[in-house]
């Protein structure tokens, strides 16, 4: 099979769904207030009547809104709640939910979904996937091949990620499919959260700091918002030292951006590796001159199979919102909603 025969046959993977507007849902309204996968718009398209808030021309319309969709990092607050009064679901594409103003919703009788789960091993695969990235520089090493300069002299020596400390920030779903991964490579692994997990073999750390000294690689994946803003700081960065390296799959917020920034260039830590920034996608050029950094445009959930089942439970959660029914993934602030559904 080609790479062209291979791309067409994924494509049709995430396109399985051929609903078309003799459905029944075809007259519900609803509101896309941010990003979604271009398959995913479409597929909403056929089986919805939908608007696009950012290029809404008619702003009427927003009192027949029935549901949001989204990312879950995308702008859902009362101001908009109050502007759609008809709205019953907010579905979102992504398990973070740190862009829905949960207590508004609740507020206004609002389920909110996500999806949880089915993207643990990808969000996982891509942690350790930049550790060994940032590690052993492969996106370095690549580029000096192609550069020829392999023949001048070899590529410098590089550090071993197998048997190293790690410490996992956020030891939900995904700290933990990290950590099983990681035992594959006979890390010693520590972790803090916002209790001890009695059922995990892992040391608990409750301080980020103390837990950033003891590491090799500081893994971060806790949910974003305010209650992590800034948990990764200049002193965290401090206690990871110059010998660590910083992961970041979690959201830009969570870490300091400026103190990474200052702590890349002046190497007091090793590295890091990051998926997820400050003002995405248009993030600070700081960073694509230093050299001790492996960065990855948001894409720890983007596999054809992921981003499918993704979009499956975005589906099922807003249909079930719409008909009144318990949600499969619905966030834990709205299950007194779901109460008696
Ligand atoms: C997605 C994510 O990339 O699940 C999340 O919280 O950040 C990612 O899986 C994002 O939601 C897509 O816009």
């Amino acid at each position: 099979m080609t790479n062209h025969q291979q791309a067409l046959s994924y494509d049709e993977l995430l396109r399985k769904t051929t609903s078309n507007r003799s459905n029944p849902m075809a007259s519900i309204d609803i509101l896309k207030v941010t990003k979604l996968p271009p398959f995913l718009t479409e597929e909403l398209g056929q089986r919805y009547t939908m608007h696009e808030l950012d290029t809404l021309s008619d702003s009427s319309v927003l009192v027949r809104v029935q549901a949001m969709v989204g990312g879950g990092d995308g702008r859902f607050n009362a101001e908009l709640f109050d502007r759609c009064p008809n709205a019953k679901v907010v579905s979102c594409f992504g398990v973070g939910y740190d862009g829905v103003d949960t207590a508004a919703a609740v507020a206004r009788g609002i389920v909110v979904g996500h999806t949880p789960d089915v993207l643990n091993d990808e969000v996982a695969d891509l942690g350790l996937g930049l550790m060994l990235s940032v590690a052993r520089q492969i996106p370095q090493a690549d580029q000096y091949v192609r550069s020829g300069r392999w023949a001048q002299a070899p590529f410098p020596l590089q550090r071993k990620l197998t048997g190293a400390r790690l410490g996992i920030v956020g030891m939900g779903r995904i700290g933990k499919a990290v950590a099983q991964r990681a035992q594959a490579f006979q890390m010693q692994i520590a972790y803090t959260a916002r209790s001890r997990k009695a059922d995990l073999p892992y040391d608990f750390v409750p301080a980020v700091e103390d837990l950033a000294a003891r590491s090799d690689f500081l893994l971060v994946i806790t949910p974003g918002g305010e209650g992590t803003r800034g948990l990764i700081s200049a002193e965290v960065l401090k206690a990871l030292g110059p010998k660590g390296f910083l992961i970041n799959i979690a959201r830009g917020s969570v870490v300091d951006q400026g103190a990474l920034l200052d702590a890349l260039k002046n190497q007091t830590i090793a590295g890091a590796g990051l998926d997820v920034f400050d003002a995405e996608p248009r993030i600070d050029p700081a960073f694509f001159t230093l050299p001790n950094v492996v960065l990855t445009p948001h894409m720890a959930s983007a596999t054809y199979e992921t981003r499918r089942a993704m979009a499956d439970r975005l589906l099922d959660n807003l249909a079930a919102g719409l008909s009144r029914q318990r949600m499969p993934s619905a966030v834990p602030e709205c299950q007194p909603l779901e109460q008696g559904r």
